[in-house]
């Protein structure tokens, strides 16, 4: 397999990439021949189709501004993080991780690097679409595929691989499952990332800094190109992906299962006495026995003296015998679903870690997590 690397000037903004590639290509004394597999660099792509943003021009909003803050980022940058994501999933100091089209990205894709000052680079607007445009103009008769890489770090790993965000005439993941390992067991769940491996191979000859090389010729790679539509590359949905659904403690859509529940929650907001919050707050506890407790949360002229609703279900099923709960629903009228405060998630994990949590908010929006994915390392009895 021959990794090539396409020299070109300084891209910019208007640029015919197509065109810049194809000079890049003769100058190098190469000519297109079928399988061969061009890897163009996603920054490359959004500079040319002027996806750059003068950061001087962006006014934050209230949201923006409290989040720099919190990761320590520039007000305006967070502005465009938050405009570029479909969700911003949380951050270390200078850096979030969002979620955007079904992929992580950390900071939305924005790239201060290649960019000129003040500038960032956004992601390309539809990699897909430019991947098949570039592939037609290209290929000029030739079976080729292109690929839109990008690179990405892995959770604990230093340093960036490549990663594709779409590519035209290749398949992008190969699926193993069934081939045979040396001892003759059947493969299980490997997949292969042939795109991501691909930008990979491309990233050793394009660098990241000052090298001119936004694209990568790569001849005689043993992959199986199509003549299919380009395709986005596959995702998993965040509560089947290892990493997302541990970090995120557990934490998923709900499904379905517990709606007899959910409406006995809502129900119980009539229960609560809340008049000094004014904010109302039903749960619905599903015990051993099958029945199902509810409860409003009870204020108190002494702030002190008052009781949650998810605590107030609990105490009634508790002092009506019950033992054991299977699932406990709490509803508030909330923006995102309302999540148990931490005395309510320490009195839960006394009687089930496994008690299943859902929590609503006002339309009904639900997620779901275990009693003791709400509380990683409770108090527990075997202390004392
Ligand atoms: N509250 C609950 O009942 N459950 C929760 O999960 C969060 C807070 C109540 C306590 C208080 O009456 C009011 O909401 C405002 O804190």
């Amino acid at each position: 397999m021959q990794v090539l690397g396409i020299k070109t000037g300084l891209i910019r903004v208007g640029d015919d990439l197509a065109e810049v590639v194809e000079k890049g290509l003769a100058e190098a004394g190469l000519c297109l021949q079928d399988g061969d597999v061009l890897v163009i660099s996603e920054s490359a792509l959004a500079t040319a189709e002027g996806s750059v943003v003068d950061l001087k021009g962006v006014v934050p909003t209230r949201r923006a501004e409290t989040l720099a803050r919190r990761y320590c980022k520039d007000p305006a940058e967070m502005e465009m993080i938050l405009q570029e994501s479909d969700e911003l999933i949380g951050g270390i100091p200078g850096v979030v991780l969002t979620l955007k089209d079904g992929f992580l990205f950390p900071n939305a894709g924005l790239d201060r690097s290649n960019a000129p000052h003040d500038c960032v680079v956004l992601l390309p607007k539809n990699p897909c679409r430019s991947a098949q445009a570039l592939r037609e103009r290209l290929s000029k008769g030739k079976r080729v595929a292109v690929i839109i890489g990008d690179s990405r770090t892995h959770p604990l790993r230093l340093g960036c691989v490549g990663v594709a965000l779409a590519c035209a005439g290749l398949e992008p993941v190969e699926d193993a499952r069934g081939q045979r390992d040396l001892f003759g067991r059947e493969l299980k769940i490997t997949r292969k990332a042939v795109a991501d491996n691909l930008v990979s191979a491309a990233q050793i000859v394009m660098g990241e800094g000052d090298e001119g090389i936004p694209a990568v010729m790569i001849r005689g790679a043993p992959v199986r190109l199509t003549d299919e539509e380009a395709s986005c590359i596959p995702s998993i949905p965040p509560q089947e992906c290892m990493y997302i659904g541990v970090l995120r403690g557990g934490m998923r859509p709900y499904q379905g299962g517990r709606d007899e529940l959910i409406s006995a929650a809502r129900g119980a907001l009539q229960e609560a006495y809340a008049p000094y919050s004014g904010f109302r707050v039903g749960a619905a506890l599903l015990a051993g026995s099958g029945r199902i407790y509810t409860a409003g949360n009870v204020e108190n002229a002494s702030s002190g003296a008052g009781i949650c609703a998810e605590r107030a279900a609990v105490i009634k099923a508790i002092s009506s015998g019950e033992r054991e709960m299977a699932a406990l629903a709490v509803v508030g009228d909330t923006e995102e679903p309302i999540t148990p405060c931490g005395i309510c998630r320490q009195m839960l994990v006394e009687f089930g870690s496994d008690i299943e949590v859902v929590m609503v908010n006002r339309d009904g929006r639900a997620v779901l997590a275990t009693a003791a994915e709400l509380l990683p390392s409770p108090f527990s009895r075997e202390a004392l």
